[in-house]
């Protein structure tokens, strides 16, 4: 008999992908999707742990699936704070059914069928499970390249909730890669928390290949035309690393560049193995390489450590590489990390810093935007928006709208910007 899973996704791209697994499982168990709540057999919400709020969210969020749901249904909580808070998940919420950690996303099945299952275990190794095939867009697919992180950087609970790093085999990435041109999606995304540290580490035995070596192989597939990923870190940011994504025409131009902050004392506090020099030599060397790059960046604003002087190092290096984008948060005290217990920075202090930063890269942002104005960008059509609204990104990652309807869903093509507002472009398809 055919059942209904209602899925929630917090997060990051990795929990998109694993929400994609184990939908992908459960259609194999009869399970179609609904956005309807009430109607559910099954409800998950696929969670984040990497800052306080999310964890606080995710019991509200419960709470509310708890008092809407039908009679016999079940509660799954999947992803990142089921592996790092485990069992007192059922303490918190006793009405919760199972608990399945991030990584453990190939046990959904037999999670759904046992009373209280709970797995946690955050070195089980699914690098070469061959899940089911669900796909979330028709026009891009995203594609592990590897599981974990090996970094443990001193503020991050990620390597507590995804284990240590495992590498993909090629094959199956390459094979994934194949199946997803085959069904005409054009993009493909990777994914990995350290996507070009790719190849230190496999199950078994697997021949030498690195990050650029494999970017390579992918762009050599027929039908793929872009190919986006994240998370780079910047310490591995070689120069054949740079040199193979500015010359490969299949390499979408738009770089993640988590800089954390721009102090080579609070880098050094935060265990991220780079200076502030070497941030800069790298992102101005990217930007030298690739003129029309853009280049995004995370930062954490007030880590217990940082004095006025290194968050000006941070607003510093702001000043000089303008990223595109910036994705600020302010320090969040995680369990298991060993910047835990630090003494924090007073508040007000700390959300004085983040609205500085944030103002300053806005007015970054009006400039970048408004350059863009009379310029030509290839967009790759994706979502219908409302009041006839296409919207696409462009080769270098800029959010674009056109006036138009779904035939222009899945293709590529140019448009002259007319109009720039901060977070999107507007403008009008060319021949
Ligand atoms: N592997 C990626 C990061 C994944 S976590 C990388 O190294 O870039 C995504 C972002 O969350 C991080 O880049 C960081 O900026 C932020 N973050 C992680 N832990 C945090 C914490 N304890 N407090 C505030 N922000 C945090
Ligand atoms: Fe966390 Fe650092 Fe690993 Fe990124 S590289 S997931 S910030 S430990
Ligand atoms: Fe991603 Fe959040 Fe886990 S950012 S890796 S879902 S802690």
């Amino acid at each position: 008999m055919k059942k209904f899973l209602y899925i929630q996704t917090l997060g990051c791209a990795m929990n998109v992908r694993d929400s994609e697994h184990i939908i992908a499982e459960l259609k194999n168990q009869n399970y179609e999707l609904t956005n309807d709540i009430n109607i559910a057999d099954l409800i998950l919400i696929n969670t984040c742990s990497v800052r306080e709020k999310p964890v606080h969210k995710l019991f509200s969020e419960i709470g509310a699936f708890d008092k809407v749901r039908k009679a016999g249904s079940k509660i799954g909580v999947c992803g990142c704070t089921a592996s790092h808070l485990g069992a007192e998940i059922f303490r918190r919420a006793p009405f919760v059914d199972f608990v399945l950690g991030a990584r453990n996303v190939s046990k959904i099945s037999q999670a759904v069928q046992t009373p209280k299952f709970i797995s946690t275990d955050i070195n089980y190794d699914e690098s070469e499970f061959a899940f089911g095939e669900f796909r979330g867009s028709p026009y891009k697919s995203y594609i592990n390249i590897m599981i974990g992180c090996d970094k443990k950087c001193s503020y991050c609970i990620v390597p507590q909730t995804r284990g240590d790093e495992l590498s993909i085999p090629a094959k199956i990435i390459l094979d994934e890669a194949r199946r997803s041109a085959a069904r005409g999606a054009k993009e493909i995304f990777l994914l990995g928390q350290n996507v070009n540290n790719y190849g230190k580490r496999f199950s078994n035995a697997h021949e030498k290949i690195d990050f650029s070596d494999l970017l390579v192989r992918l762009s050599e597939i027929e039908g793929i035309e872009r190919i986006r990923f994240t998370s780079p870190h910047p310490l591995h940011m070689d120069d054949k690393f740079l040199e193979v994504f500015s010359s490969n025409s299949k390499i979408c131009k738009s770089m993640h560049m988590p800089l954390q902050s721009g102090s080579t004392k609070v880098l050094r506090d935060m265990r991220r193995g780079y200076t502030k020099e070497w941030f800069l030599d790298r992102a101005l060397k990217l930007r030298d390489l690739c003129p029309d790059v853009s280049i995004s960046t995370d930062i954490i604003v007030a880590y217990p450590t940082e004095s006025e002087a290194d968050f000006a190092d941070t607003i510093d290096v702001l000043k000089q590489v303008k990223f595109e984008q910036v994705f600020s948060f302010k320090f969040s005290p995680r369990p298991h990390t060993p910047a835990q217990n630090l003494a924090l920075i007073d508040d007000k202090v700390a959300s004085a810093r983040l609205s500085y930063l944030q103002g300053l890269h806005n007015e970054i942002l009006d400039e970048i935007m408004s350059a863009q104005v009379g310029r030509g960008h290839e967009v790759y059509f994706e979502e219908l928006r409302e009041n006839n609204q296409v919207a696409g990104r462009s080769f270098s990652n800029f959010l674009v709208c056109v006036n138009g309807s779904e035939e222009l869903l899945g293709r590529t093509l140019n448009v002259k910007i007319e109009k720039a507002a901060r977070m999107a472009l507007y403008g009008k398809v060319t021949l």
